[in-house]
């Protein structure tokens, strides 16, 4: 029997590792799969671990107030070492860029089992770009056994890199598993989130979806994002803009300091995965800094301005659904502008694509590691 440890912290990498914990566990007869979080983040974990039915095997509860790089790194490190020295994983599974993936690999290289990274080999070669993401990944990658790369765009860096091409699968993004298989329940299951939502939601207006957390935005960045899209509340009667607000500190304090009391904002807690999704499908427009949202709205059909001078994710921006607009207001305000008078240039923008995925990255992940063991 294999035996598999899955190793995740975030909201993000928990819905991008929920369809491979539930994959594997179709394959009991050939894998022993355990799940251990980090709880880099906690709420925002456990929302993501409900609404998928996961219960983790080891939880470290690492979360603190505000927590800096430096403690959280050395605490996964530590927390990692008896999980790897009780259950001794053949293959240890980290996901992405954050810090959790990063330090969960290096532990994982000290036990001695063989690291599968999924969602690798994205790159802006700019280490302070998204900041410590990208050299979480890079650090990731140099220790990684197994790449699977989420497009043909991520594999070529990876080859670029001397990275030998049969440790490397193609496989499409594991959040487009997650979001297919979301997407087809959440017009027809019971949320209490979808309920209240609806409430709020005034349907006469268009709805600009907003999400932000980066820490390079964090400071003059968010200031100038709030002030935007108080720009665009107040010029725009026709708009909601609806903001579920990341629960990062740095984050919370400017956009309730600037954004509370307009009439046509509504600043709400983060939703659920299925909450987020029916969101995402009722928005005319989104605004965000996030990788996740960048994926997903390219197969919802939904515009997206990023939040970010700089992408490891270009695929979308070929494809036209993403514009690249940072955290100059002026940018911010008339990108959005354009996109609401603008009904050809919404309508080029809100074509369906897929170049994230055809939401069978999990079994081409399966298939990978039994023939590769
Ligand atoms: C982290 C990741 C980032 C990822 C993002 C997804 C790092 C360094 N950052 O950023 O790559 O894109 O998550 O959202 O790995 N908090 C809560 N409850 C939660 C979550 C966060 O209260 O459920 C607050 C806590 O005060 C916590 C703070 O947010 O200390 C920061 O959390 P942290 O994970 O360090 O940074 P994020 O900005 O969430
Ligand atoms: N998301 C969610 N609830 C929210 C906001 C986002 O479930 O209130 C989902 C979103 O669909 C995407 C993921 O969270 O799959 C993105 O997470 P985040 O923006 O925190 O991180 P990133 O993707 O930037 O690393």
């Amino acid at each position: 029997m294999i035996k598999n440890l899955i190793i995740f912290g975030t909201r993000p990498e928990a819905i991008k590792m929920a369809p491979l914990v539930n994959a594997f566990r179709t394959y009991s007869d050939e894998f022993e799969t355990r799940v251990c979080v980090t709880a880099q983040h906690r709420e925002m974990l456990d929302q993501v671990l409900d609404f998928f039915a996961i219960k983790p095997d080891f939880d470290l509860d690492l979360m603190k107030p505000n927590q800096n790089l430096y403690s959280l790194t050395s605490d996964i490190i530590l927390g990692l070492k008896s999980v790897l020295e009780e259950f001794k994983p053949d293959y240890v599974y980290v996901h992405g860029d954050t810090t959790t993936t990063m330090a969960a690999s290096i532990s994982a290289f000290y036990s001695g089992a063989k690291v599968c990274h999924i969602e690798a080999g994205l790159r802006t070669h700019n280490k302070y770009s998204p900041f410590p993401e990208e050299m979480n990944r890079q650090v990731t990658g140099r220790i990684a056994d197994f790449h699977f790369a989420p497009t043909t765009a991520s594999q070529h860096n990876l080859l670029a890199e001397n990275i030998s091409s049969e440790k490397i699968l193609v496989t499409g993004n594991t959040v487009i598993d997650a979001l297919l298989e979301s997407v087809v329940i959440v017009d027809k299951i019971e949320n209490e989130e979808i309920d209240f939502l609806l409430k709020v939601i005034d349907s006469s207006k268009k709805i600009i979806l907003v999400t932000g957390h980066r820490r390079e935005n964090h400071g003059q960045g968010f200031i100038n994002i709030c002030e935007a899209l108080k720009e665009i509340a107040l010029q725009h009667p026709e708009v909601q803009i609806i903001y579920p607000v990341h629960l990062n500190p740095n984050v919370k304090k400017p956009v309730y300091e600037i954004l509370s009391n307009i009439s046509n904002i509504q600043l709400i807690d983060p939703l659920s995965y299925p909450a987020f999704v029916w969101l995402m499908k009722e928005s005319y427009l989104i605004i965000t800094d996030s990788g996740g949202v960048q994926e997903e709205a390219p197969s919802l059909g939904k515009p997206v301005l990023v939040l970010r001078d700089t992408t490891e994710r270009p695929e979308a921006v070929e494809a036209g659904t993403v514009i690249l607009v940072g955290t100059n207001k002026e940018k911010i305000v008339s990108e959005t502008k354009k996109l609401l008078i603008n009904f050809k240039h919404y309508t080029d923008m809100s074509a369906l694509h897929n170049p994230y995925g055809d939401g069978s990255a999990c079994k081409r992940i399966i298939e990978f590691i039994r023939e590769n063991q």
